[in-house]
């Protein structure tokens, strides 16, 4: 690897260490770069439901790793029963988040490991190195399809922050970058969790990629403007027909794009496809708690507010879909089992 290949590829958010899980602590960013040591399920099911690690790939990770937490744990005890055991800690880490179908995919891969006590920590390791595999190639692919000069506009953070390391949307703005292929980088700053004005702006000014921070409400005016070319996000979950989940905000930049034609990007490795989901209506979309967008003054009142957290973009407002295994453009049913065959 070439020195400037690792200029651009220099955060690692989920690793094993010391006999547990490594979060970089993404609630505290981008003010502190705390690691936290995870070494319980429970723990992590926290941390996962608390955002302490967010990013449906970064999820899948965190659960590869804490599948090698339940195995001890389960293992522990009697000897009987060690299958059940192993099972219910699964099943409370799938409990933490409902829409990263990377969480679901790595925990239903790791019951398929064989003698999991012994076996689950190197499937894990390949686990992550998979994913930022998955993500360079992504990245190219992405990258491949801009013409010299283009804008980006980005959503939410599907960077290196919610992988394992490189990104998928910011993996395509990395590579892209570094082809010399990109103007400018707006990054929305999403609401209400703020993961672009946090994490986005955070890691790609780390690596000294220059980035336009805007409110998200700016989009459809520099749109309007002809000063955006495209849009390049991540998601959560992709369905058999090609919608998506992703962050709230997504459909909205995708309606937008389709009515100033401006193309629209789904970057994702193959784990974020969800076998299951027929269409967008088959997604369980997060809400969370009111209290994340409730200004303090009305904490203690009667006010309520509404949070879901994701959004469905259907397949009929998506130019391509990125994955590791290349481009599909105007994604429907028929591209969508191609690519999973
Ligand atoms: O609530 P979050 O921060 O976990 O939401 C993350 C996103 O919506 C990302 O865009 C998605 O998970 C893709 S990350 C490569």
């Amino acid at each position: 690897m070439n020195k400037e290949t690792l200029m651009y590829d220099t955060i690692r958010p989920v690793s094993w260490q010391d006999n547990g899980v490594r979060l970089l602590d993404q609630r505290q960013l981008p003010e502190h770069e705390v690691y936290l040591h995870i070494t319980s399920t429970q723990a992590l099911y926290h941390a996962i439901k608390d955002m302490v690690v967010r990013g449906a790939p970064a999820i899948g990770i965190a659960a590869a790793y804490g599948a090698v937490l339940a195995a001890k744990e389960a293992a522990s005890k009697a000897n009987d029963g060690f299958e059940q055991r192993f099972h219910d800690k699964l099943a409370l880490l799938a409990s933490s988040r409902p829409t990263a179908i990377n969480l679901f995919n790595a925990l239903t891969a790791a019951k398929q490991v064989n003698n999991p006590l012994h076996h689950l920590l190197a499937w894990a390791d390949q686990w992550l190195a998979d994913d930022i595999t998955a993500n360079k190639r992504i990245g190219s692919h992405g990258a491949a399809c801009f013409g010299k000069g283009v804008n980006v506009l980005t959503h939410c953070n599907a960077g290196a922050l919610a992988t394992g390391g490189y990104g998928t949307a910011l993996g395509v703005i990395r590579c892209a970058y570094q082809q010399g292929k990109l103007n400018t980088i707006y990054a929305d700053e999403t609401r209400p969790w703020n993961q672009g004005s946090r994490l986005t702006l955070w890691e790609l000014q780390k690596e000294n990629i220059p980035t336009t921070l805007i409110a998200d409400s700016v989009a459809a005016s520099l749109m309007q403007q002809g000063k955006v070319d495209w849009v390049v996000v991540g998601a959560d979950s992709i369905c058999m027909n090609g919608d998506i989940a992703n962050k709230i905000g997504t459909y909205s930049l995708a309606v937008l794009a389709k009515h100033h034609g401006v193309k629209f990007m789904v970057a994702a490795p193959v784990t974020t496809i969800d076998i299951n989901a027929k269409t967008g209506a088959d997604i369980i979309i997060e809400h969370r708690l009111a209290d994340e967008i409730l200004p303090n003054y009305y904490k203690k009142t009667t006010a309520s507010a509404l949070n879901p957290v994701f959004d469905v973009t259907p397949a009929n407002l998506i130019s391509a879909i990125v994955t590791e295994k290349g481009v599909i453009e105007s994604p429907d049913a028929s591209k969508m089992q191609f690519l999973i065959s």
